[in-house]
């Protein structure tokens, strides 16, 4: 038994969005093989978490009034349940903004300066200062504008540190040429090394634009940039640098599961990087495809996202699992689509497994009172099934060695017929009837397959593969066990089988697209945005005078409920006006807030306070949530609203 070290990292995922089936996919990839490599006996580190710092976070945050280590705090929760969810087993969780990580960056930082791989230069580029990014010349639009928001760019310059990776072409050329399985698939290889000849330049690595980052030691005007902090994770996690044994153990055997979209800071920036600090490069990158939704790209805006928690909802975990790595050579683009999983559950899973397993457990049943029996002496064609099994786990290690999953999937269903077919070959009810002594080996021989296809099947749908187990009268859980543990052969004769619930209910196809259509029908059905006005214009709209304001105190109006009384600073002058908004805010809430107000409102008396005005605030449809309208920085008080 081969009993290497086994390392395996997923991205760390961006908490600036909740975890979608693109996440889903490579966390799944990666548990699968964690989980194979285990049974295979060998030390296993699977890791896994989330990229906290950078721009994108802080905007997100800023856009919805939190900090960014609040946003932070709030998503990672949503990973975590959905790792939880899917029985993903990572051995560990980075988040970036934890202390172990900052002194790994720190230190790094620190020693490629002290050597001169990272040194301070200046950062000229186009700079959009609205958005605050920089724009790639190729991404510009006409006339230098920005894609984003399209206002035109400035050409800026800034100070910034530089990662001095033009030194490592060579070296990484190298590398990949007495390594030609390291970056996996093959075409990706081969895009990496082209890209590497065709010149390496020195990389930005700290930004003064944002705050949200680790600082540059000793120059906390720069925060170190975002991919340079991240990618260190995968050193944070191992022990670099000074928890030796983890380290020596586990990082030659590192793998690193990505999508194609983020390849070149893999195998190119991050090798750079490690080979600057004297550390063997990743052992293997696997690029894997991106997922489309029903044939079409998947983004916000089509609101055709696909929430895993809800397929795990509907569909269940293992099946959702199988079907991901099912459907598509793990690197290559995919397409997602309910129906096509509802099929693979009623074909692959109900059908193939699910039968196979009821098949056998009700003729144990039945002609042995639920007892398994010892074999008896064994035929040409069990001997052949015997074979099969085994030569079907060969082909299932091989490929998973490679991160073939879909092959070791096929192998394993391609098993699992045969073994459907050696039912309807040995019709063991025929042989019960008939009292003929053929039908123990027949139905030893089916029980002994279906432990070896649920330990098989473990790693991919682990909660199914327990079940069988169950059924099958063994205890404890085949995905804690190791194969080599039970090679054919095994047959614990006196054990009493326990057949339950069938593992895949079949889905009816008509109740189903019926439910289907119900769910699409209340996706669509958009809150009701109530009456509309009539059309203005804009000389009408301009008549009312909006202005900010600053509430300087407010106080109940007595005997009304709703009412209070709030005076204002309008900067040029005080006054009063009173509001409906009791319900929903408490005094010290608004005391200091800038909200907005039309000031030329004809003056109204409410229970006897008059009232100068009217604030602004939304309401939502059923009136029982109103927020009010502020701004998202302070203003002079009395600054007119266009
Ligand atoms: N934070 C960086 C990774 C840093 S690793 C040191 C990042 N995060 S991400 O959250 O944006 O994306 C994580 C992963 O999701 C990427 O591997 C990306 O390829 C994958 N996917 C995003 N959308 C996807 C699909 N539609 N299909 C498959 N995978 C997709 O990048």
């Amino acid at each position: 038994m081969n009993r290497e070290p086994f390392y395996i990292t997923t991205p760390i995922y961006y908490v600036n969005d909740v975890p979608h089936i693109g996440h889903a996919y490579t966390t799944i990839a990666a548990d699968v093989s964690a989980r194979f490599h285990r049974m295979m006996g060998q030390p296993v580190l699977f890791a896994t978490g989330t990229d906290e710092h950078g721009q994108k976070i802080q905007q997100a945050a800023e856009s919805r009034g939190l900090t960014a280590q609040q946003l932070a705090d709030q998503t990672v929760e949503n990973f975590k349940k959905l790792w939880e969810v899917l029985g993903i087993s990572n051995d560990d969780f980075i988040r970036t903004t934890e202390e172990r990580h900052f002194k790994v960056v720190t230190a790094v930082f620190e020693k490629l300066l002290a050597q001169g791989d990272v040194y301070k230069g200046t950062y000229e580029g186009w700079y959009c200062v609205p958005c605050e990014t920089y724009v790639p010349e190729a991404q510009m639009g006409e006339g230098k504008t920005c894609p984003d928001c399209k206002r035109p760019l400035e050409k800026m310059t800034e100070e910034s540190y530089f990662f001095r990776m033009s030194r490592y072409q060579e070296p990484l050329l190298r590398f990949y040429e007495e390594n030609p399985d390291a970056i996996l698939p093959r075409t990706r290889y081969n895009e990496i090394v082209s890209f590497i000849r065709s010149g390496l330049k020195d990389q930005s690595i700290s930004r003064t634009t944002l705050k949200w980052g680790i600082p540059v030691p000793g120059d906390d005007r720069h925060v170190i940039y975002v991919w340079f902090d991240a990618l260190i994770n995968y050193l944070t996690v191992c022990g670099y640098p000074d928890e030796e044994a983890k380290w020596k153990q586990y990082w030659p055997y590192v793998r690193h599961l990505v999508g194609k979209d983020i390849i070149r800071f893999h195998c190119v920036v991050w090798p750079a990087m490690l080979l600057a600090l004297g550390v063997n490069p990743p052992r293997q990158v696997f690029s894997h495809g991106w997922w489309t939704v029903e044939g079409e790209k998947m983004s916000k805006s089509r609101g055709n996202v696909v929430d895993p928690f809800e397929m795990v909802n509907l569909y269940g975990k293992d099946a959702f699992r199988y079907f991901l790595l099912r459907e598509v050579p793990f690197g290559l683009d995919g397409d997602f689509s309910e129906s096509a999983l509802v099929k693979r559950i009623n074909s692959d899973l109900a059908n193939d497994l699910g039968n196979l397993l009821n098949r056998t457990l009700q003729m144990i049943e039945r002609f042995k009172g639920c007892t398994v029996t010892a074999c008896g002496p064994v035929d040409p064609l069990d001997l052949e099934m015997a074979r099969l099994a085994s030569s079907t786990f060969e082909t299932v290690r091989a490929r998973m060695s490679e991160f073939a999953f879909d092959e070791a999937l096929k192998a394993i269903w391609s098993f699992i017929s045969r073994m459907n077919k050696y039912i309807d070959e040995t019709a063991p009810w025929k042989l019960g009837k008939e009292n003929d002594p053929r039908l123990d080996s027949v139905l030893g021989t089916l029980y002994q397959a279906l432990i070896q296809i649920a330990l098989m099947v473990a790693p991919f749908m682990p909660e199914t593969a327990c079940r069988m187990w169950n059924q099958l009268g063994l205890a404890g859980d085949p995905a804690n066990a190791l194969f080599e543990d039970y090679p054919w052969g095994f047959l614990p004769e006196g054990t009493t089988i326990r057949r339950d619930e069938v593992l895949f209910p079949r889905i009816d196809l008509k109740a189903w697209e019926e439910a289907r259509a119900e769910r699409e029908a209340k996706r669509n059905l958009l809150p009701d945005p109530g009456e509309h006005e009539a059309e203005v214009g804009v000389e009408e709209f301009r008549k009312i005078e909006l202005r900010t304001a600053r509430v300087l105190s407010v106080e109940p109006v007595p005997n009304a409920s709703k009412l209070y009384k709030l005076n204002l600073d309008l900067g040029y002058e005080r006054r009063t006006i009173v509001s409906g908004i009791r319900e929903f805010y408490e005094p010290a809430e608004l005391v200091g807030r800038d909200i907005i107000v039309i000031c030329n409102l004809k003056p109204a008396k409410l229970r006897g306070v008059v009232s100068n005005g009217m604030l602004l605030a939304a309401e939502s449809p059923d009136g029982k949530e109103l927020a009010l309208l502020t701004l998202d920085r302070p203003i002079t008080p009395g600054s007119r609203i266009h």
